[in-house]
């Protein structure tokens, strides 16, 4: 079978370090293993545009794997040349590269490595709230920049207990930051997502869930977003929403970029409405160098947390989607049973909960 790898491209860091699976240098560690069973593998990170590496070889393709941090977008314009395809692969969590509903259509099979880097994710949200509230990366410039203000920071510095903290979507990762946050002390943990928890893991993570989401933002301090992008979340923090957040709430994005109207964020942090926004995805990967999002500012010139796409491909993270990923093609090419978990799509149609109401 023809299999196709869209990945990021490590260049030095890659070649030095071999752990970092994910990069077009290391290939996920799979190309001895596939081509010791007759299969033809190519690897690229050239994605865009109609003599892409992607566009010109998917039209004979069975198999295409793409990483999150790096999508090759997968569309419904691109799967109509895509004569061969069967299965798409995400080294990775968040299948929204793939047009999705396209992929029902077409009869095909759509797997992700369910739960690889959701400790990865769920750390970096919780670092990344704590930036936020303390106000931490003006602190660090100012020291880089060789001044001393103290209260230049501490006028918008505070501590993250007596907080309310909420997540628009509690499934893996979600569910993890909330875990994570229980030692703080904060004054309530809120969820809003339409698939709710037990009570069992409500109760263990002192979680309450609002139905409204208007009202859910309205009370939070602190909004993490968890949830996939697809049709029902795509544009849903806008300028109509912002308005409904508490005056200099902070948010926190690392689900997917598209799920924040980018113009209508930076607008909320430029006049203080949030006082911040961090997180690590973007509505266009790589970001162009205008994003708006790379030079945001609050009033007192904090507020912005904004990193590359990196939480969910630590090297562990990299270790557990390279080894998932080949598990996928190993049950794929033995037609044995894939892990329920990592099914977003098989043949007869959409299996996750997790990628709107159906
Ligand atoms: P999950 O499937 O375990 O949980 C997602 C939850 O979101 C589900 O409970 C679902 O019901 C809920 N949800 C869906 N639509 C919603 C809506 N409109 N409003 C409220 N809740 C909604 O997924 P998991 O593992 O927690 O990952 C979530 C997302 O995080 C992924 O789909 C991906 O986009 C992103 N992600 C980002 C990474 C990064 O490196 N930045 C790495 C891994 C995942």
């Amino acid at each position: 079978m023809k299999v196709l790898a869209i990945l990021y491209k490590g260049g030095d860091a890659a070649k030095q370090e071999p752990r970092l699976l994910g990069a077009v240098e290391n290939e996920l560690g799979i190309r001895s293993w596939l081509e010791s069973q007759g299969h033809e593998y190519l690897v690229s990170d050239d994605k865009e545009g109609p003599n892409s590496f992607l566009h010109k070889n998917i039209v004979d393709a069975d198999i295409v794997i793409t990483t999150p941090f790096h999508p090759g977008y997968l569309t419904k314009e691109l799967l109509d040349k895509a004569k061969n395809l069967k299965l798409c692969v995400t080294a990775g969590v968040g299948s929204d590269h793939v047009d999705l509903n396209a992929a029902v259509e077409k009869g095909l099979e759509v797997l992700e490595v369910t739960g690889s880097n959701v400790v990865s994710v769920a750390e970096h949200v919780v670092m990344s709230i704590l930036l936020l509230v303390r106000n931490f990366v003006p602190a660090h410039e100012m020291i880089e920049r060789g001044d001393w203000q103290v209260s230049d920071i501490a006028r918008n510095a505070f501590d993250l207990e007596g907080k309310v903290v909420g997540t628009i979507g509690a499934g893996r990762i979600g569910y993890r930051v909330l875990q994570r946050l229980q030692p703080f002390n904060c004054k309530e943990f809120l969820y809003y997502d339409y698939n709710g928890l037990k009570p069992d893991a409500e109760k263990a993570i002192n979680a309450r869930r609002v139905e409204d989401l208007k009202e859910f933002v309205s009370q939070c301090d602190v909004v993490t977003i968890n949830a996939p992008l697809h049709e029902g979340t795509r544009g849903l923090i806008n300028a109509d929403l912002l308005k409904h957040f508490k005056k200099d709430a902070w948010l926190v994005n690392t689900a997917r970029g598209a799920i924040c109207n980018a113009e209508d964020v930076a607008a909320a942090v430029k006049s203080g409405q949030l006082n911040g926004y961090a997180g690590d995805v973007w509505n266009v990967q790589p970001a162009p160098k205008e994003h708006p999002w790379r030079y945001m500012k609050n009033p007192l010139q904090g507020g912005n947390g904004m990193v590359p796409h990196y939480s969910g491909t630590t090297l562990d993270a990299q270790q557990r989607y390279a080894s998932g990923t080949k598990q996928i093609l190993e049950n794929f090419f033995n037609n044995k049973p894939q892990e329920p978990a990592n099914i977003i799509i098989a043949k007869k149609g959409y299996v996750t909960k997790a990628y709107g109401q159906r």
